[in-house]
Formats: C-alpha cells, sequence, structure tokens
C-alpha cells in the first residue's frame, strides 16, 4: 500500500489524485485535517505510528513551511515513525541542486541525511522550483507596471528554473507507483538509492517577466534590478513571518549571483510527455494581478 502525506496541500493533492487515477494500485491519503483520509500530522508522533500502519510506500511531501527547528523535528518524527512501522520504501520530495545554497536547502539536506541512514530503501526527488515563483513576481508587479512601466525586482541578471507543479506529481505519481510494483515482484525497486534531479527546463528572469507583463498589460514595460537592502525594506511590512523573510532574500540573493538557472535536469526523461509550458502561467497570473489590482482601486474610487 502507498500512502501520500499531505494530501490537502497542492503537491500532495496531485499525487494522490494521480495516483488513485491507475487500476489495481492500493493508494490512501494522509493529512493533518483527517475526515476520510488518514490523519497524518508530523507534530504529532502519535498519528504517524497509527497513520503509517500496513504501508510498504510512502510519498512524503516535505513540511516545510516553518522555522527550521520545526521542520527538522517533524521530519526528523517521521523518519523515525517509518522505521519503526516497517515502511519498505520512502520518496521524499526535496529541492534541486540549483537551490543548494538558499536557506531552505538547510531542511531538505539534513531529511536527506536522515533518510539515507534509516533502514528502508529511498528515493529523492529534488524538485525545483515552481512556476508559482515568477508568477507571483508578475502579480505582485503588474499594478506598478500598468502605472509606471517598470517591473522592479531585486534579481539581477539571474535567472530562475522553473517547473510546473503537476509535472512533479506526475514524476512522483510514475514512481511511486513502480516502487510499489517493483516491490511485490521483486522485493526492491530499480528507484531504490537514486536521487532525480527535477529542475525546470525553463529559467525565467526579471527581463522574461517584464516581457510578459508588457504583453498581458497591452504596453511597454522595462525591468529594473534592486538591491536586496531595498527588497529587505519592501520585506519588512509585507505580513510575511520572520524566516519567511530569511527564504525570500535567499531566493533573490541566489538570483542575483545567476545560481537558480540549472545547467542539467532529470525531468524530459521521468515525464510520458514534453515538460509542461510555465510561461503562461506567468502570463495569467500578470493579467490576474492586474485585475484585482484594477478591482482595488475602482473600489478605493
Ligand atoms: N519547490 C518549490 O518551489 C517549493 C516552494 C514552496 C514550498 N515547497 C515545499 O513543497 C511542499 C509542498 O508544496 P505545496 O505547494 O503542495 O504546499 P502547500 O499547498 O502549501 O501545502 C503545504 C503542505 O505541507 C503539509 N504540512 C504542513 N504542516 C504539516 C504537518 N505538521 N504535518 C504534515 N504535513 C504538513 C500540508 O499537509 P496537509 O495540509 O494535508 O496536512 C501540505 O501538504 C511544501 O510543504 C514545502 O515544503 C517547495
Amino acid at each position: 500500500m502507498i500512502l501520500v502525506t499531505g494530501i490537502s496541500g497542492a503537491l500532495g493533492g496531485l499525487v494522490f489524485q494521480g495516483l488513485t487515477a491507475i487500476d489495481g494500485l492500493d493508494a490512501v491519503g494522509g493529512t493533518r485535517a483527517g475526515g476520510t483520509a488518514r490523519r497524518i500530522d508530523f507534530d504529532d508522533p502519535a498519528s504517524l505510528a497509527e497513520g503509517f500502519a500496513g504501508v510498504d510506500v510512502l510519498v512524503f511531501v516535505s513540511a516545510g513551511y516553518a522555522e527550521d527547528d520545526v521542520v527538522l523535528a517533524r521530519h526528523g518524527a517521521v523518519v523515525d515513525a517509518a522505521a519503526r512501522a516497517g515502511i519498505r520504501h520512502v520518496i521524499y520530495t526535496s529541492l534541486a541542486g540549483s537551490g543548494e545554497l538558499m536557506t531552505i536547502a538547510l531542511p531538505h539536506r539534513w531529511t536527506e541525511s536522515r533518510l539515507a541512514e534509516a533502514p528502508f530503501d529511498v528515493t529523492i526527488l529534488r524538485n525545483g522550483l515552481y512556476a508559482e515563483v515568477p508568477a507571483g513576481l508578475a502579480a505582485a508587479g503588474a499594478g506598478s507596471a500598468v502605472e509606471t512601466g517598470v517591473f522592479a525586482a531585486a534579481l539581477g541578471e539571474g535567472r530562475v528554473s522553473v517547473v510546473a507543479k503537476q509535472d512533479l506529481a506526475d514524476v512522483a505519481v510514475r514512481v511511486a507507483a513502480e516502487v510499489e510494483r517493483d516491490l511485490a515482484a521483486h522485493g526492491s525497486s530499480r528507484h531504490a538509492g537514486q536521487v532525480y534531479e527535477l529542475e525546470g527546463v525553463t529559467a525565467i528572469g526579471g527581463r522574461e517577466i517584464a516581457e510578459v507583463l508588457a504583453e498581458a498589460l497591452g504596453r511597454q514595460v522595462a525591468y529594473q534590478d534592486i538591491p536586496l537592502s531595498g527588497m529587505r525594506a519592501a520585506l519588512a511590512g509585507s505580513g510575511l513571518e520572520p524566516y519567511q523573510v530569511t527564504h525570500t532574500i535567499s531566493l533573490f540573493s541566489n538570483a542575483k549571483a545567476g545560481l537558480l538557472e540549472a545547467r542539467s535536469s532529470d525531468l524530459p526523461a521521468l515525464l510520458a510527455a514534453e515538460p509542461r509550458p510555465v510561461m503562461e502561467a506567468v502570463a495569467e497570473a500578470a493579467r490576474a494581478g492586474y485585475r484585482s489590482q484594477s478591482v482595488t482601486a475602482v473600489r478605493a474610487g
């Protein structure tokens, strides 16, 4: 039996959906919300002991939205509980190699190390940055781009390789299904010990976002790099948690250093079709961002 954690989340939900669509595969979902799914809360080890019962293959979706010490405690509890429950193979959704020097890499690499020492087989899916990253920047920048003709961001000339979440889910579904079948047929899987770099094959920088904004908004938009200090000042009043500000600044810092553009990826080899295009998602976010700004302006006016 396969268990997917975090099925109320976007990635976990897509993976669970994909697995349940495969005939003859025994897949169950886990979430903090419980309900018809198994209750799996990484912060509550008792839920893991109960929730992991009878599971052969665990698709362990990272739960990264917290301070590092909280994430380490959560992920450590999952590894310990999986070992105690006799799970045979764990598939962990980690972070791609291009993000190695980002602050969010620390809990991912720590978790990979803990998994490597565990008594079960492991496959690491090193997920690239989501297309939501440039899409979010385009949405946030749409309003001022209309007013000023400028899209400002602290990206320097760096470009960020990004991937559609559905592609990452498709790979997780394929790997989990193959692991389950391999275990039944041979007792171990071809994916055991593998680390797959699922980097996006499209890289998007400030200039590309400005071009998308220009097309979506029907006016010229120029890209303007801003210093990290300016970005940090803007984020201070944004309502983000302090740890989120740290991670966000780290992303821009890595982008400016040119570190987030991947040179190679295992993604195309693991997908049944070409990786999904991501520019359209960025354009749609730009249009939605502009529409919501216009609505706010009309309401305020
Ligand atoms: N590659 C990237 O660009 C990128 C960007 C942001 C985040 N991430 C990482 O990728 C993960 C999945 O992304 P997403 O877009 O699906 O995020 P999302 O939609 O915000 O979902 C958050 C996920 O975290 C799970 N979670 C939170 N606290 C948990 C806990 N105490 N115990 C168990 N699960 C917990 C949620 O599970 P339930 O709500 O179902 O319990 C849900 O699956 C994130 O959690 C984060 O670690 C990657």
